[in-house]
């Protein structure tokens, strides 16, 4: 094994969190795609484009100026000079994100962008829904991240409302199967193949996953 460090999975499963605590580790930079997508419908926004207007927001995205931090402990996200670190984790946006993920033109610019950065700095983790797939199949290290679907459930409740009470997760719930639903759209990302190992943190501590993953790329 060895880097980058290539990680895909679900929102919930546990693997920003992974990711990140893998490269502070490892002394890793690290690379999280997820929020170049948050941008890229940040971009649009900003911009006034109609998300549903592809060739707006792919004129738009091949044009964002964003600055991508790679250390993990600094993650500050700069798209048009502004800090939009904040603005990306808003719900309004987390809702309308799979929209412009859906956009092959815009996937392809920031693909571009991301194989680009790794390219330039191969001691890295980078998290995703495709990069074990379609941006870096051939990083030595490749892994997948599940979990059960009341884990994630749980998660995304105790991150998104502070609770996992009966009411929290109902209104959780229907957020993450909604995004779920729009992000199957956005094809095979999640697909085992050969090379990826997946982890089923479902049971895990956050530490047993990263001790596991670090095990992995140094094995
Ligand atoms: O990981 P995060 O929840 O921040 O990702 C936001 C959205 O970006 C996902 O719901 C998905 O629609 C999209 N995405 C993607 N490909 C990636 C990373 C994220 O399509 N590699």
């Amino acid at each position: 094994a060895g880097y980058p460090i290539a990680i895909d999975g679900p929102s919930g499963s546990g693997k920003s969190t992974v990711s990140r605590q893998v490269a502070r580790e490892l002394g890793l930079r690290y690379l999280d795609t997820g929020a170049m997508y948050r941008a890229a419908a940040w971009a649009a926004q900003r911009a006034g484009v109609e998300l549903t207007d592809e060739p707006a927001v792919t004129a738009v995205v091949r044009a964002m100026k964003l600055e991508m931090p790679l250390d993990p402990d600094q993650q500050v996200i700069s798209c048009e000079g502004e800090d939009i670190t904040a603005a990306i984790r808003a719900p309004e946006l987390s809702r309308v994100v799979s929209q412009v993920a859906v956009n092959l033109e815009v996937r392809a610019e920031l693909i571009a962008r991301q194989r680009a950065i790794i390219a330039a700095h191969p001691d890295i983790v980078v998290e995703g829904r495709d990069i074990t797939s379609v941006v870096a199949p051939d990083a030595p290290t490749k892994i997948l991240l599940t979990a059960s679907e009341a884990t994630r459930l749980a998660r995304r409740a105790r991150e998104v409302r502070g609770s996992v009470a009966p009411a929290a997760l109902a209104a959780t719930r229907a957020e993450v199967s909604e995004r779920d639903a729009k992000d199957s759209t956005v094809a095979s990302f999640l697909e085992d193949r050969d090379g990826v190992v997946t982890i089923d943190s479902s049971q895990m501590s956050i530490a047993d996953v990263v001790a596991a993953v670090r095990a992995l790329a140094q094995g």
